[in-house]
């Protein structure tokens, strides 16, 4: 177990104070009055690990992560259960992309003990920011950069691992269908490149084409693979799925991994989950091309995008620059919806956890 450093904030907020953001909590507006901090240097390893007052840091101007970008993070959730427990959700799938991403980043890897301790340690001192009940929970930002000071483009030798936390309500609203802009123009990642790794510039890259899908009035942009543009990927933050055929009969397909799309936790969990229900559910390719095709004869009947923050997200209109497409009758569908509720569910201690996922916190 690592050593931790606790330094308890007197001036955190008051009880009455917590009750009321967590009662209407928003998304990542309003940070807990804690963080998790670790040093990393080349000369002493991890150091300094410790929980300490939320509290901006100094940062020289030369610090190498914003002018190189050796910048990493991850998200992840916890829950209150009813009995007033807090569980996060495969945590270690979280420690493991976080090293995978410093890997590809040329930065140090935090072991998994760390990472999972540093968390623990974090929620178990801010608990009375863990909200209870419906959509709501403790969201989770550890995060890791590069903080040494200097200009020479090479792998950083000093590091900075912190882990913040922000009570969250829905990030959709789960009852509406989200709209989506397919883009063409702009590509996430290309092989080799970084799009396995969950690092800053990813998200910075791909803030312009997001942009782009809200002028054509679309909530979120959906990625096609940078060589032919043509095999759909992903969408802005999150993993997509295809329900073909409906009822009993009907089937899961999510893009497969080939280097270029995040590994989602979340994905990784529903493909497990289709085939607990019944749903034969696999990975594979789909073109933008064949998705127009299978939505307007009706083979595929519903489209839903899953990750961390928003669970699952029912997708009900799709948009390119040549067409447009509403996906059903453009509403949340049924196995969209009833995905969404069996891993709620596990995620939150109303449904047996038969693959052991969830993991106490407090
Ligand atoms: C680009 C991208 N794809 C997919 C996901 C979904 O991953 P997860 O289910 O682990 O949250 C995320 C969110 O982390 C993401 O940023």
């Amino acid at each position: 177990m690592v050593e931790l450093i606790k330094k308890l904030n007197k001036d955190g907020r008051s009880a009455t104070e917590i009750k009321k953001i967590v009662a209407d909590p928003g998304f990542g507006k309003v940070f807990t009055d804690h963080m998790a901090s670790a040093n990393y240097s080349v000369k002493q390893g991890w150091h300094d690990v410790s929980v300490k007052p939320y509290a901006p840091f100094q940062m020289d101007p030369a610090m190498l992560a914003i002018h190189y970008g050796q910048a990493i993070f991850e998200g992840m959730k916890a829950y209150r259960w009813p009995d007033g427990s807090v569980y996060t959700f495969r945590p270690e799938m979280n420690a493991r992309r976080f090293q995978r991403s410093a890997r590809r980043l040329a930065m140090p890897e935090p072991a998994e003990d760390l990472f999972l301790t540093m968390v623990q340690k974090l929620v178990e001192t801010d608990n009375a920011y863990v909200p209870s009940g419906g959509d709501k929970s403790l969201y989770i930002r550890p995060f890791m950069f590069a903080s040494e000071v200097g200009l020479g483009v090479r792998p950083a030798t000093e590091y900075l691992f912190l882990v913040i936390a922000s009570p969250v309500g829905a990030y959709f609203d789960p009852t509406k269908a989200v709209s989506v802009w397919v883009s063409t123009e702009f590509v996430r990642a290309a092989p080799g490149g970084t799009g396995e790794a969950k690092c800053a510039g990813n998200y910075a890259a791909s803030l312009i084409a997001q942009a782009q899908a809200k002028e054509q009035g679309c909530d979120q942009v959906i990625w096609l693979d940078a060589i032919e543009r043509k095999w759909i990927e992903e969408m802005g933050g999150m993993n997509l799925f295809f329900v073909l055929g409906s009822g009993d009969e009907a089937q899961l397909l999510t893009p497969e991994l080939t280097g270029t799309l995040l590994p989602g936790v979340t994905r990784d969990s529903l493909i497990q989950l289709g085939n607990d229900l019944g749903y034969d559910t696999h990975e594979g390719k789909i073109s933008v091309d064949e998705l127009y095709e299978s939505i307007q004869s009706g083979r595929i009947t519903e489209v839903f995008a899953c990750g961390t923050a928003a669970v699952i997200a029912p997708i009900g209109e799709i948009k390119s620059a040549t067409r447009n497409i509403k996906v059903g009758d453009g509403l949340p569908g049924p196995i969209t919806m009833k995905l969404r509720k069996a891993l709620l569910d596990i995620q939150t201690g109303i449904a047996p956890d038969k693959h052991h996922w969830v993991y106490r916190l407090v």
